[in-house]
Formats: structure tokens, sequence, C-alpha cells
């Protein structure tokens, strides 16, 4: 892969774990917390696509907001202020996957631009990365909010080919969400699909150049090795 020169992460998902609300979910609700967070992020996704499609945006803090509304209202919990801001702020301080700072190092050692692209909104991804103490690793932060249009739209895609300034060719893109690297495999990136888990690719008519168990497995792309 000599000819990639910038890489741009997926941030929720990818490099930082949404499910790391779990424990404050199960404070505000003890034993219901894997389940909470599994609909809040569902709903959250959901909520940006239909937005996208309704052209009708709102930021990803709001829709992440109302996608914990539905998922207490779902659950039959009460949704107090106080459990509504503390769980709002706990979004807004993820935990990064264990392997991400030391391959986000490597990616920068080989002398790559880095960037995230992420929906999330310009806050909310500057108070991830900053209270991982990750800013001084990406060379952009890059929201969908000026384009007001969430990923998968080739509108938010494209954000990160100006950012670079460099052809979408010899930009990897990096998501663990299948939908994301659907997406951006349609725009033109090269693609690496994280899956942790045990994961199901999309059935959307594209499938990623590389499957990676995590980041560390970056390396042998970037080596031609993978
Ligand atoms: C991101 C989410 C939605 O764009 O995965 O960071």
């Amino acid at each position: 892969m000599n000819h990639i020169k910038a890489i741009a992460f997926d941030l929720y998902g990818t490099l930082f774990d949404v499910h790391s609300v779990v424990d404050q979910c199960d404070e505000a609700y003890p034993g219901r917390g894997r389940e909470i967070s599994i609909i809040w992020r569902q709903k959250q996704l959901e909520y940006t696509w239909l937005r996208s499609l309704m052209d009708r945006y709102v930021t990803f803090e709001q829709a992440t907001e109302d996608a914990l509304r539905y998922a207490t209202r779902h659950l039959k919990l009460d949704l107090n202020d106080r459990i509504r801001t503390a769980l709002c702020n706990a979004y807004l301080k993820l935990q990064p996957f264990p392997e991400v700072p030391h391959a986000l190092s490597q990616c920068r050692q080989r002398g790559l631009k880095l960037a995230i692209l992420s929906n999330g909104s310009p806050h909310s991804i500057a108070s991830v990365v900053d209270s991982a103490g990750l800013r001084d690793c990406f060379d952009h932060l890059l929201s969908v909010d000026p384009v007001r249009i969430y990923k998968p739209h080739d509108r938010a895609y494209d954000l990160a080919e100006t950012a670079f300034g460099v052809a979408r060719g010899s930009i990897l893109f990096v998501s663990s969400n299948g939908w994301d690297a659907t997406g951006a495999r349609y725009f033109g990136f090269p693609t690496a699909w994280i899956n942790r888990g045990d994961n199901t690719f999309e059935e959307m008519g594209q499938k990623p150049d590389w499957t990676l168990r995590g980041l560390d497995d970056l390396s042998a792309v970037l080596d031609n090795r993978g």
C-alpha cells in the first residue's frame, strides 16, 4: 500500500468504544446498562440516517440525546434531567480501544497524514479525542456538521478528500461500521473494515478491501503484507 498517503478514521465504534458508557448506564439503571447502550447506539445511527433522508439535520449530540430518550422510554425507565445530562456527558468521554494510541503513533511514524471523519459534531469529536489525550495524533478532526448530512452520504466522505488535498484513491478509510465502510468504498476510498467481534459485513454491493481484527493489523496492510 505504498500509494497510501493519508488515513481517515471513523470515530465511534472504530477508535472509541461506544459501549464504554455501559457502566454509567448501570449506575443509573442497575443491571440494565448493556441493554440501554445497545438500543441507544442503534437508535442514534437510525436517527442520523433518517434525518439525512428527510433533510432535517440536527447535530449528533441532539440525535444522541433523542436516541437516549427513545431507549429509556422503550425500556420503561424514567429519564430525569440529572441522568440525561450525566449519560450524554459520558458520551463525550468514551474510552479508546486499547490498541488505538500505539497504532496511531505507528501510522504517524510512517509519515502518513491522519484524520478523524465522523458524524459527531466538532464539539463531541474534540471532547472525546481530548479526554483520551489523542489530539496530537491527528492532522484533521473532521465533522460532517458543515455539510449538514451524515455518513454514508458522499458529501460527508468528500470532506476528507478536500482536507487532505490528495486523490481519494490515496486515502485509506478505516471503520468498524460496515455501513460506513460500504459508503466509503462507493465513494472511492480503499477501505479497511475493523471487525473486532464476529460481525457480519453488510450486503449492499461492496466488500471491504481488508478485514482486520484491530488497528494493530494496519501495519501489515501498509507494509503490503495484509
Ligand atoms: C462516526 C460514527 C457514527 O461517524 O460511527 O464516528
